[in-house]
């Protein structure tokens, strides 16, 4: 869900490239058909917004059944200093993650087999002390903290999420070219890899949990250890 571009498009690949059958969706045709392109391998589109209830429910109503799902969307509203928080934004900000990943997972119980595996791409600055972040930090952390409950209540399904820092993607297309390049370089500087992630390295982490049937209620940090520093 969310594979036409970033994380959701890299981690499709990574299936495809499994030789798995992948299903990608995303709210523009346009965005889907080039990403089809990109990926090769066994890969359809299927417009859907997932914010809205009725196309969540007639993208399963369709679906056979499905091995692993994973949950990419993007949800950017809901960012800034706690005292220029307009709180409309910070609901904007569940509206376009927290609901639309709940009501997937819903949706898609039916349809997942009993052994599936669920994995939700969350957010570092859940558990991060970053200026300015409290926002996205709640919408993440509410998501990360249903992953261990799932994980028991749904088994044998597994549920597990991966928990990115800072990602180059067009997550980021709202911030200038020359800020977002100071931002990255900032941030690049005092990562212990020395350099911010890029889509790749968040799929190879979403594989590797669909793909371990012993991982299951795991909030996996993939940041190149820009969390050790972060808000320091
Ligand atoms: N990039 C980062 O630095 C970073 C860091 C931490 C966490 N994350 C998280 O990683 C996830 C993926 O982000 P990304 O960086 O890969 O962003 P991205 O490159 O903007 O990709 C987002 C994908 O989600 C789709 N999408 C957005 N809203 C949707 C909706 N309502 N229904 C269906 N599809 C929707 C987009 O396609 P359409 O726009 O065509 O719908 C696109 O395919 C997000 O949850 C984000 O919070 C990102």
């Amino acid at each position: 869900m969310g594979g036409s571009s970033g994380i959701g498009e890299a981690s499709a690949a990574r299936f495809a490239a499994d030789g798995a059958e992948v299903v990608i969706t995303g709210r523009h045709q346009d965005r889907l058909d080039k990403a089809v392109e990109r990926i090769g391998g066994h890969v359809t589109a299927h417009r859907m917004d997932g914010s809205v209830p009725a196309d969540v429910d007639a993208f399963f109503e369709g679906s056979g059944p499905v091995d692993h799902l994973v949950l990419a969307l993007s949800g950017s509203a809901g960012g800034g200093p706690l005292a220029e928080l307009d709180l409309k934004d910070l609901a904007a900000g569940f509206d376009g993650k927290f609901w639309p990943y709940v009501r997937i997972l819903q949706a898609a119980l039916p349809r997942l087999r009993e052994d599936a595996s669920v994995t939700l791409v969350t957010a570092a600055s859940a558990r991060a002390a970053f200026p300015g972040t409290a926002g996205l930090a709640a919408v993440n952390g509410a998501l990360e903290a249903m992953v261990a409950p799932l994980a028991a209540e749904l088994a044998p399904l597994r549920v597990n999420a991966v928990s990115p820092g800072v990602v180059d993607t067009a997550w980021w297309d709202h911030v200038p070219a020359e800020q977002r390049r100071a931002l990255f370089d900032g941030l690049a500087a005092v990562t212990p890899v020395g350099r911010v992630g890029r889509p790749d390295d968040i799929a190879q982490a979403v594989h590797a949990l669909a793909a371990n049937a012993f991982m299951t209620g795991v909030v996996l940090d993939c940041t190149g250890g820009a969390n050790l520093s972060m808000g320091r």
